[in-house]
């Protein structure tokens, strides 16, 4: 049991079976094929317009997959200096790299600003002038943008919802104004850009569109201050399917937020994650063993919420199927070996009779995966694997004991030493 790749055409099969047994699982397969495709097709949507894909490094932050973008011509949307210096790392451009985030440190606005990138995305006055105050003293002058909170209901899950005023993130129109007034006064301070994202996996196009208009009719009072906004970020979020949801046609996507803006003349940012590199991923693990507690049926796998937590933290549903069987033998619970009741990857889902040794495959784990694993119960983190053309390579090795226990070692003491 093959599952084509975005390639079948040119005749590439993922094999997950062989995959597994020559990488050990738990492990994270991304097909780069189809990253190439959904960067393109984003990217194509905006054709013949001035546009820049800002690629959501939080998604999926290994260097290969970044490097990988990059060289396609990606820019890289980043919420920590540890993303940004990544991306500098894989060779992205300074002007094509803005940081965003709602609690920059002074030492990352510091050094955002000496990595001298496009832009610095502000979310609050005291961000503001305190960026301001870092300018002044590396004698700067700081590109900023401001993320607008237009108060429109993404309706997403409320974990993933961002466009609220009773979210945490941005400021309203009225105090954005107000910023733009003080920073284009500043001498340290050069108004850039404008940004707004009100949520993920967005399936629905026409908060986008409301929040596009609300944000075009502040940069029309903007530009009428002179205050010269070269960029429109419309932020990231664009859903993706796991299950049977409908994904938001690309071309009214860009035709919508062209309508919004009225003819301003911007470059139009946009910050995907998820509809990049979400479905290019494939979660493997293995299944150590079956068992009924009563009537109730669990497959046990040595993959689990610490690899990959969406199903515990949102109630995610992804796909997941046993590679080379497909009759089923009645509903079960998938769950890991981590000591919590919350640990599963599916629940109450179809899968054939499973043994010790099958391959189970969890589909759409390409986005906030491995980028939200952790070393919980201390279990090293998965491996990452690379196919291109039909081609595997491993991104990133299986982490080992020694890696995770590295940073505690050297603060070891005896009972003598203590005694002292
Ligand atoms: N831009 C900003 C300012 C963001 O906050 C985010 C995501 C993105 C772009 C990228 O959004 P995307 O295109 O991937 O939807 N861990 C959650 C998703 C959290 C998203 C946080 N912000 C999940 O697994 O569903």
């Amino acid at each position: 049991f093959f599952v084509k790749s975005s390639h079948f055409k040119k005749g590439y099969y993922m094999d997950f079976k062989e995959l597994a047994s020559k990488y050990k699982t738990p492990l994270y397969v991304y097909d780069f094929n189809y990253i190439k495709e959904r960067y393109e097709a984003l990217k194509n949507a905006f054709y013949a317009r001035k546009s820049l894909v800002c690629y959501a490094v939080k998604a999926n932050s290994n260097l290969s997959v970044l490097k990988f973008l990059a060289d396609l011509g990606a820019g890289f949307d980043c919420v920590s200096i540890g993303e940004v210096k990544r991306a500098l790392m894989v060779g992205a451009k300074r002007y094509q790299i803005i940081f965003s985030g709602v609690g920059k440190s002074d030492e990352e606005l510091k050094e955002a600003l000496e990595n001298e990138i496009l832009l610095i995305n502000v979310e609050s006055f005291a961000e503001l002038l305190r960026l301001e105050e870092i300018a002044k003293g590396l004698n700067l002058k700081a590109r900023i943008s401001i993320r607008v909170n237009p108060g429109v209901d993404a309706k997403t899950h409320p974990y993933i919802s961002t466009g609220l005023n009773e979210n945490k993130f941005g400021v309203d129109a009225q105090t954005a104004k107000k910023m733009y007034i003080h920073a284009k006064a500043s001498e340290f301070l050069e108004p850039t850009g404008i940004h707004f994202h009100i949520g993920s996996q967005l399936t629905s196009l026409s908060p986008i569109i409301d929040a596009a208009k609300i944000v075009s009719e502040l940069l029309r009072e903007l530009r009428a201050l002179e205050i010269d906004i070269k960029f429109f970020d419309v932020g990231g979020g664009l859903g993706i399917i796991y299950n049977d949801e409908k994904e938001i046609n690309l071309y009214d996507y860009a035709q919508g937020i062209l309508g919004a803006l009225k003819g301003q003349d911007v470059t139009i940012v946009c910050e995907p994650g998820r509809f990049i590199v979400g479905n290019a991923g494939y979660f493997v693990a293995s299944v150590l063993y079956e068992k009924f507690n009563g009537k109730k049926r669990f497959v046990i796998t040595d993959g689990a919420m610490n690899d990959l937590i969406r199903p515990s933290l949102y109630g995610a549903h992804h796909k997941i199927f046993v590679d080379g069987k497909d009759e089923n033998l009645g509903t079960c619970d998938v769950v890991g070996p981590v000591c919590e009741s919350g640990d599963f990857l599916a629940k109450d889902i179809n899968l054939p009779e499973c043994e010790s040794g099958d391959v189970i495959v969890v589909k759409g784990a390409g986005a906030y995966g491995f980028s939200m694993s952790s070393n919980y119960n201390t279990r090293n983190r998965a491996a990452e694997v690379c196919l291109l053309d039909g081609k595997d390579r491993l991104i990133r090795r299986r982490e080992c004991f020694e890696d995770v226990v590295a940073p505690e070692i050297e603060f070891l003491e005896s009972a003598d030493a203590r005694a002292k």
